[in-house]
């Protein structure tokens, strides 16, 4: 491991992760632990900047933690923790409040999206969550951000933050400017029933999704009701996006076994996708039933679950607070 490769990665803390959670974020940390130092976060403070219930948002932080355990992800290794464990990070998010332009988040689509069409009634925490991101990142130092498509102008924002901060106190290089790491197979895994929309946990019917601990049956069961259409694989899948639901597919596909979209689509040129929903099926079970029992197994057993915290968020600490006193000596705040 070299030193100076540090990753920070943070995942909002849900139940009922599904596999758009492990394609998206935690496979790619599993991967990265070998080659960085990483802090992986539960960011149960930008979960709190939309409606949500407490205690739910509290079993969440095991579940989650359950999931990345049972994933493949080292605790003893790697630093998990929860980001309101650390209060550095609501401390540094103040200063860059004061760093970053009101223009600058105006810009942010994520927050438009959310917002929707009622933009007067969301909460200012969802407005300043870019900052809070922020915080998080540099607060640690860290080089490399794994994130999924859909964070990056989160992620230029934090870099901006770096360079405006380091301009404005004088400091050259004082903060690094990290750089994203997205994942080359698939940050997006779309829904099963509408090949154009997210998978996600909040579309109303579960068949629209696979859960990572889902068992063999409901699997089988998911996929073979999967939409497609009425075409074989073909070429055609990858041009344009007339097929979205083929498309995904074939992307969960490429995703389970590491082959290229193009080399499954010529694998199965001409097949009908009766055929492929099979193979696709057993690749998931083989994949996700280890893990979705494992995260059974590792919720029954709180206590474990909470010492990881209890021991990543030690090590958090440590770090964040040692570059909280030199950022706030920085800023002249003693
Ligand atoms: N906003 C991210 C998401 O919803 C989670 C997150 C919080 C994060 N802090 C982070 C991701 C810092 C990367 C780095 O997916």
């Amino acid at each position: 491991m070299t030193q100076n490769k540090r990753i920070l990665s943070g995942i909002q803390p849900t139940g009922n992760l599904h596999l758009g959670n492990y394609f998206g974020a935690i496979n790619n940390f599993v991967l990265l632990q070998k080659e960085y130092e990483c802090f992986f976060m539960l960011a149960n403070m930008h979960a709190i900047t939309v409606k949500h219930e407490p205690q739910i948002l509290e079993d969440n932080i095991l579940e989650t933690t359950a999931a990345l355990v049972a994933s493949g992800i080292d605790p003893k290794n790697n630093t998990i923790f929860v980001q309101s464990s650390v209060s550095a990070h609501a401390e540094l998010a103040w200063i860059f409040n004061c760093i970053a332009r009101i223009g600058w988040l105006n810009r942010m689509t994520q927050f438009k999206e959310k917002a929707g069409s009622n933009k007067e009634k969301a909460s200012v925490g969802l407005f300043t969550y870019p900052i809070l991101m922020a915080a998080d990142i540099l607060l640690y130092r860290a080089t490399h951000v794994p994130v999924g498509e859909d964070q990056k102008q989160h992620l230029e924002l934090c870099r901006d933050i770096a360079i405006k901060f380091n301009n404005d106190f004088k400091v050259n290089d004082f903060f690094v400017t990290p750089e994203p790491i997205i994942p080359e197979n698939i940050s997006r895994v779309m829904s099963l029933r509408d090949g154009t929309k997210k998978m996600s946990k909040s579309e109303e019917s579960d068949l629209s999704r696979i859960n990572l601990t889902d068992d063999a049956d409901l699997i089988l069961k998911k996929i073979q009701k999967g939409k497609t259409d009425s075409e074989a694989i073909s070429e055609s899948i990858l041009k344009g996006n007339t097929r979205p639901e083929a498309r995904n597919l074939i992307s969960i596909f490429s995703a389970l076994t590491g082959k290229k979209m193009q080399d499954v689509i010529s694998n199965w040129n001409g097949k009908a996708f009766s055929e492929f929903k099979k193979e696709l099926s057993m690749l998931l079970v083989e994949k996700i039933c280890p893990i979705g029992k494992e995260i059974i197994k590792l919720k029954s057993d709180p206590v474990f679950l909470k010492k990881i915290l209890k021991d990543g968020s030690k090590k958090a600490q440590k770090v964040a607070n040692t570059n909280l006193i030199e950022i706030k000596k920085i800023v002249g705040l003693v």
